[in-house]
């Protein structure tokens, strides 16, 4: 008795202590909100099934050192857990265990290992995850091997197809492999096919890999004001990093040090990571729509850039676009092409409302910018086939940059809206132009009458980028050494 006391006692205290840690931020969505998320799922699950996640794998990058560690969008949403090789299971209803305790949800997390930590960080563990994410069943990975559920009970057992992409390490019997191909073994998956996915067809069993999706998507869609609190403060942070751009670019800066200046801000503010690779393109690179390169070392006097960036901030990413005239000032064409993709937005925007089809948003947008484009000789009729414009316009943000949605608008969804027109060289058009592409890009949030412009503090009009960019930046002073050998 006394024993357990104890071990109750140093487990409440050392959970506290995680918990208050002056090496954490204090605003991660907490336990009692990844609980929530994971009533409605199960609220919404088929009866007598359960719904299995995995965690993302980690990504090898060469040789010994792995890409940063990216949790599984569904996991953490489920969970708030960070860390790889894990595995969490949840029930419709309530199953009962040897000992008699009674659950509805269950996970398997990597265990703690004091030599793996002091390499590669901390772990929560088992007991860490009972503590701090309130998952009351919480056992190491090794352990799901003799996890003893009968699978072929469920009517259903909901889980995502496997990709082949995820390596074994033979020395680790709970790594993310092995918790797969033990769930593979559990639930009889035809050892036939490589893919569900692939084999086209639901197998003749009550293995469901198409229907979690939906249950997802009809989740993560609709944002609680704790996600909203946390896109915001993201799309606030990429427009800070938008607004700085606008104050400090000169012509000769190179797109990677333009990246920088984003992401210098992002770090600055505590974003993690950025929501996807960073697109900055220089003149006629702003045509390749997720160029990522960002090689040019020297931005030309006369160019536009076009800049697609978001910060993620504790999972949640921003995503925006501005386009900007590197000397601070747009030429008449380059004008006429950024004001077209500004009315085609503001068209697309007002039409943005609940019930509305987040397809027609592009719809109205087509029509601004085909009829502009007639407008100013660049294509002869509004109904021909061209590619200055060749995306939709509006996506789902949130956990992912391209996040999981349904398409028909309801209040509380994070959606952009992102028109753009791209005139690559040599097109078949007035020289005058070649190389100008534009997108601009902000992040709504969908309300009951329509729609908020949450990334109105980075400006978009002409004028106000003009004058943004009027404004000195103490980065203008920030030379560093030439460390070019001299010839
Ligand atoms: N940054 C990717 C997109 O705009 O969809
Ligand atoms: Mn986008
Ligand atoms: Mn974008």
């Amino acid at each position: 008795m006394k024993h357990l006391l104890l071990t109750l006692f140093i487990s409440v205290i050392s959970s506290y202590l995680l918990a208050q840690s002056p090496d954490l931020p204090n605003d991660f969505l907490g336990k009692a909100w990844h609980k929530e998320r994971r009533a409605n799922l199960r609220a919404s699950m088929p009866a007598n099934s359960v719904a299995v996640f995995f965690a993302n794998a980690v990504r090898n990058r060469s040789n010994d050192v792995d890409y940063v560690y990216h949790q599984d969008p569904n996991f953490f949403y489920l969970t708030g857990y960070r860390e790889p090789e894990a595995v969490l299971l949840i029930f419709k209803n309530k199953q009962t265990a040897a000992n008699g305790t009674s659950y509805d949800e269950i996970i398997f997390v990597q265990e703690r290992n004091a030599m793996a930590e002091m390499w590669t960080g901390r772990r929560l563990g088992a007991e860490g995850v009972k503590n701090l994410l309130g998952l009351d069943q919480a056992f190491n990975g090794s352990q799901f091997k003799k996890y003893n559920v009968d699978f072929s009970k469920f009517t259903e057992v909901l889980f995502y197809d496997f990709y082949n992409d995820v390596r074994d390490n033979p020395r680790d019997s709970a790594d993310l492999y092995s918790l797969i191909d033990q769930f593979k073994q559990k639930v009889n998956y035809p050892k036939q096919d490589n893919s569900l996915i692939v084999a086209k067809e639901q197998p003749k069993n009550n293995l469901n890999t198409r229907g979690l999706n939906q249950l997802m998507a009809n989740l993560r869609g609709i944002k609680t004001q704790e996600e909203i609190e946390l896109i915001r403060k993201a799309v606030m942070i990429s427009c800070v990093g938008q607004v700085e751009v606008m104050k400090a670019i000169e012509p000769g800066m190179s797109e990677r040090e333009i990246q920088g200046i984003h992401e210098f801000v992002f770090k600055k503010y505590q974003a993690e990571d950025v929501g996807y690779p960073s697109i900055v393109g220089g003149g006629h690179n702003g045509c390749i729509l997720h160029y990522i390169d960002n090689y040019k070392p020297s931005l030309d006097n006369k160019e536009l850039i076009l800049m697609d960036l978001g910060a993620e901030f504790h999972g949640y990413t921003a995503d925006i676009t501005r386009t900007i005239p590197v000397n601070g000032k747009f030429s008449p064409e380059q004008k006429l092409i950024y004001e077209l993709v500004l009315n085609a937005q503001e068209a697309s925007m007002k039409a943005c409302k609940p019930g509305v089809d987040m397809a027609f948003l592009t719809t109205v947008s087509r029509e601004v910018v085909n009829k502009g484009l007639v407008e100013l000789g660049i294509i002869k009729t509004e109904t021909e086939k061209h590619l200055y414009f060749p995306h939709g316009v509006s996506h789902h943000i949130g956990l992912d940059v391209h996040d999981k949605g349904n398409r028909m608008l309801e209040p509380n969804m994070a959606i952009t809206i992102e028109p753009g027109i791209y005139i690559p060289n040599n097109s078949a058009t007035d020289p005058k132009w070649w190389g100008i592409a534009v997108r601009i890009e902000d992040d709504y949030l969908v309300n009951k009458e329509g729609c908020e412009l949450l990334s109105g503090y980075a400006p978009r009009t002409v004028a106000d980028i003009e004058a943004m960019m009027k404004q000195s930046s103490p980065l203008q002073k920030f030379k560093l050494p030439d460390i070019n050998p001299k010839k």
